[in-house]
């Protein structure tokens, strides 16, 4: 056994789905999902089968949130454009925006560049907008940044090209941040999962893992289906990913990859700043750096069940989690109830 103390991570993009498509994971599942993976904050997605694009819709995800949740939570409100007028009634309850500017998931894509342009404007230029954004859409982002002064976050960055573009933005000392998710460290367009943005090439993950200093966080983006829907002839794009990020990191920390710091940086001390949370010492976690396993579906927390590191072997597993300074998770258990999560915002 040797035991390593870290903060509580801290995971910035997450899909719980609910409400909604509470058979793929639900608040309750996907928290304790997180905890089982050393997160003790998530940060969750407005693509819900109702979209978060008014304060109502904010509202009553909130209350399924507050009385479901075993770690700390935020979320984000979203657009298409169309919703101007609900941003200063959802802004302070919101950690950021977020918007599409790719295809994905729920399909709320915003295509057009003079309704993004509102947004850039609207939005509280002091509150972080979060993009998905691929290829071209990454300059558009910058272009428009630069014009109109907001604090932007990519997230998911998967290509050199992309990293390269978004490296230039930050020696400009634009208040650009990036992230970067453990499938495209670990998977490579030759595995065959599906997820947005695709997997990119063997060269394009070597250049993310060679230039982590540049990126800000690390993300799950965990995004829970069905194993049938993934089966299926037109599988969603999307896997879980929350209860799998910290061990297979350490198993590269454990390789000589990247340090302890680099992981704590990246998933507590950068996303803190970006996101003005202040520090917490009470939510912390113990994992044994020793302790080597098999990732298996059947151990996992997530309702969806399956995972696509399944047969890994990975090495650092998570013992305990403190949370509000009271230890909530211990050896697999759950040691606190539903709600026991608070909201940031
Ligand atoms: C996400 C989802 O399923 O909600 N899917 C994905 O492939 N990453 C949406 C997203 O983050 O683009
Ligand atoms: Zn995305
Ligand atoms: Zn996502």
């Amino acid at each position: 056994m040797k035991l390593l103390r870290l903060p509580g991570l801290i995971d910035i993009h997450v899909h719980l789905r609910d409400p909604g498509e509470i058979q793929k994971e639900d608040f309750y599942t996907g928290t304790l999902s997180a905890l089982a993976g050393g997160v003790t904050t998530v940060f969750d997605m407005p693509n819900n089968i109702v979209p978060i694009f008014s304060r109502k819709s904010l509202l009553e995800k909130l209350s399924v949130a507050k009385s479901k949740a075993v770690c700390d939570f935020g979320l984000y409100f979203g657009s298409i454009g169309d919703n101007i007028s609900e941003f200063e009634k959802a802004a302070a309850d919101v950690i950021g925006l977020k918007v599409y500017l790719s295809l994905t998931t729920g399909k709320y894509v915003l295509g057009d560049e003079d309704k993004l342009k509102i947004i850039f404007q609207n939005w509280p230029k002091q509150k972080i907008i979060v993009f998905h954004a691929e290829r071209d859409r990454i300059d558009l982002v910058i272009r428009l940044m630069e014009k109109y002064g907001n604090k932007v976050h990519i997230t998911h960055v998967t290509t050199k090209d992309g990293l390269e573009k978004i490296i230039a933005a930050k020696s400009d000392n634009l208040p650009l941040t990036c992230d970067v998710t453990p499938h495209h460290l670990f998977l490579t367009d030759t595995s065959g999962v599906i997820v947005k943005p695709a997997l990119s090439t063997k060269k394009d993950q070597d250049f993310l893992w060679n230039n982590l200093k540049s990126i800000d966080c690390l993300v799950s983006d965990h995004a829970p289906h069905t194993i049938s829907e993934k089966k299926s002839d037109k599988p969603p794009s999307g896997v879980p990913g929350v209860e799998t990020m910290l061990p297979l990191m350490l198993t590269e920390v454990k390789k000589g990859r990247l340090s302890v710091n680099e992981l704590i940086r990246l998933t507590s001390t950068s996303p803190r700043k970006i996101f003005n949370l202040p520090q917490d010492d009470s939510a912390y976690i113990e994992v044994d750096t020793a302790e080597e396993y098999i990732i298996e579906n059947k151990s996992l927390f997530t309702k969806c069940a399956w995972s696509p590191y399944a047969g890994w072997q990975v090495a650092g597993r998570v013992k305990k989690v403190y949370l509000h300074r009271k230890l909530a998770f211990e050896n697999g258990k759950l040691l606190v109830s539903q709600g026991f999560g608070n909201y940031l915002h």
